[in-house]
């Protein structure tokens, strides 16, 4: 179903120690694994094409498989290139040489001079490369060597690296539906032939690798579980399975769930959350999870996600085209819950609450019109000008919730905006957050997982726009700046705590030919809640 990933420590093993790199490289070949993933640099490629003294990782290796990789070379298979690739099939002469892989898949790193070879990102390029040919075909299983520790990077670029290597593997073995018990979508869904993916490494870093390998898993099972509530669709992921799913994560994985439903949430006076659940025959749900990982009495830090199982737009309808991809309107609330998952399985020492309102947005003769005032748990009035301006009026009232946790800091996570696709496209989540230490921490934790934030204003001159001449605040700004008083909106009900806003309209799902949910921001979550202290 999934991919299994281990580690295998090879004690001494160091490639990046030209003295051991041959010893250390046989002791790789004499592993029995489908495929060897190693990966060399530009300068190991023209050192073996070089008339000097053969050295080198490629020209040791080549002493070892019997000149296989200058045939290779001689016929134009190899690059030097960043993410070009060459896999060479066991041969008789390697058998009797005590080579026990069956394949080796090489790797090209380019050119590490250059500017930002040695990134994160040019790390990625590698990876996805490399993992594109092991899935596919007939390799079931893999032994990765990691390219930093042969280039002497830093430590925790380790721990990045695998984290993002088992991200993208993840997601290439994710199959929609399988692990939803509800009903078989796609008849023909196979399967991938690889299974299974080893770590290599030594003892120098076997701490940072099984550590991170723990935490990769763990990361890609909430992605999958936040991809699979994004896809399904809108008639079986409704706010009650959602509920359903938060309490199996509780049986799973220790997790403390409540489930409010519409009488509670009526007695905790949340009127625009209600105003939003009106028009629909689904009930609405509130949804509290609870990681006691940390010492009893620590503040909570707090994950908000919005959880619109279908945004039909209410009286302000949407227009029809694609009006399926407004499904995708809870991935906020689904991130949450992956994320949940994630930290339970790791077993985080932190505490951390995840909570979720989740409804439909319908039209009905019961539903909210525009221009209805509401009062929100907060006690502020809201006009609603528009009611497919849907996802703050259950965000602000959860935000209200929120404060009986005394949070070390609140971050929102909402599908909340066109206006966010039009600013940021589908490359970065939008950020907004008024204290700074937030912001530096969401932002490092988005390039350590590539999955990355931009900061977009909060100012006080963007509230202006939200004035309402009935009520305390109208619900929409107009259209300059929609993602931002959106975003200002919020910041009213969030004055007692630290807070960001996490705006993932743009980068939730994908759509056209590769339609279908990223998993995003589970990897960003994870790493800022991995990095707090
Ligand atoms: N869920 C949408 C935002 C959205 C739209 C996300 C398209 C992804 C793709 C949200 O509820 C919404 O409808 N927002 C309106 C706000 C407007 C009425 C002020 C929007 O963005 O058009
Ligand atoms: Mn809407
Ligand atoms: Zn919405």
């Amino acid at each position: 179903m999934t991919i299994q990933f281990s580690t295998q420590i090879f004690s001494q093993a160091d490639i990046s120690n030209p003295k051991q790199r041959k010893s250390s490289l046989a002791t790789l070949l004499a592993q029995a694994t489908d495929c060897l993933v190693l990966a060399y640099a530009k300068t190991d490629l023209d050192a073996l094409a070089g008339s000097k003294p053969k050295t080198g990782l490629l020209a040791e290796l080549d002493q070892l498989l019997g000149g296989a990789i200058t045939h290779a070379n001689l016929l134009g298979d190899l690059d030097d290139k960043q993410a070009s690739t060459c896999i060479l099939r066991a041969e008789k002469s390697w058998v009797s040489s005590g080579v026990k892989a069956k394949r080796v898949l090489l790797v090209g790193l380019g050119d590490l001079h250059l500017v930002g070879a040695r990134s994160l990102i040019s790390y990625s390029k590698v990876a996805r490369a490399a993992l594109k040919q092991l899935s596919g075909g007939s390799i079931e299983s893999a032994l990765w060597f990691i390219p930093s520790f042969a280039l002497g990077h830093r430590s925790e670029f380790i721990a990045e690296e695998v984290r993002l290597t088992i991200q993208y593997a993840g997601d290439q073995a994710y199959r929609f539906g399988v692990r939803q018990p509800t009903m078989k979508f796609k008849a023909k869904d196979k399967a991938d032939t690889f299974k299974k993916l080893v770590f290599a490494g030594n003892e120098a870093c076997s701490k940072e690798l099984r550590a991170a390998v723990a935490q990769g898993i763990a990361m890609v099972e909430g992605m999958h579980l936040a991809k699979d509530l994004g896809n399904l669709p809108p008639n079986i992921c409704t706010p009650t399975y959602l509920g359903k799913t938060a309490q199996g994560l509780a049986k799973k994985v220790g997790l403390k769930v409540e489930v409010l439903g519409r009488k509670q949430i009526e007695a905790l006076g949340m009127g625009s959350f209600l105003s939003v659940t009106q028009g629909s025959d689904t009930p609405p749900q509130f949804i509290v999870m609870r990681h006691q990982g940390g010492k009893v009495g620590d503040a909570p830090i707090v994950l908000v996600g919005k959880g619109i199982t279908f945004d039909t737009g209410g009286i302000s309808l949407k227009p029809g085209e694609a009006m399926d991809e407004m499904k995708y309107d809870m991935c906020g609330a689904a991130s949450v819950i992956g994320t949940m998952y994630a930290i339970g399985l790791m077993k985080l020492k932190k505490n951390v609450i995840g909570v979720v309102p989740t409804c439909e947005n319908m039209p009905s003769g019961q539903a909210t019109r525009p221009g209805d005032i509401v009062k929100s748990m907060s006690g502020q009035t809201i006009e609603i000008l528009n009611t497919d301006a849907e996802g703050r009026l259950i965000l602000c009232d959860a935000l209200t919730y929120v404060e009986r946790f005394k949070p070390k800091a609140v971050i929102d996570v909402a599908t909340l905006t066109g206006a966010c696709i039009i600013a940021l496209g589908h490359v970065h989540s939008g950020v907004f957050s008024d204290d700074e230490d937030l912001v530096n921490a969401l932002t490092k934790a988005g390039h350590a997982s590539l999955d990355t934030v931009w900061r977009l204003p909060l100012d006080a001159a963007y509230h202006e726009q939200l004035k309402s001449n009935f009520a305390d605040v109208a619900n929409i700004g107009g259209r300059p700046a929609g993602s931002v008083t959106a975003a200002c909106f919020l910041s009213r009900f969030t004055e007692k705590y630290k807070w960001a806003h996490l705006d993932i309209a743009g980068t939730a799902w994908k759509s056209g030919a590769a339609k279908g949910s990223t998993g995003r921001p589970v990897p960003l979550l994870v790493n800022f809640l991995l990095e707090q202290h």
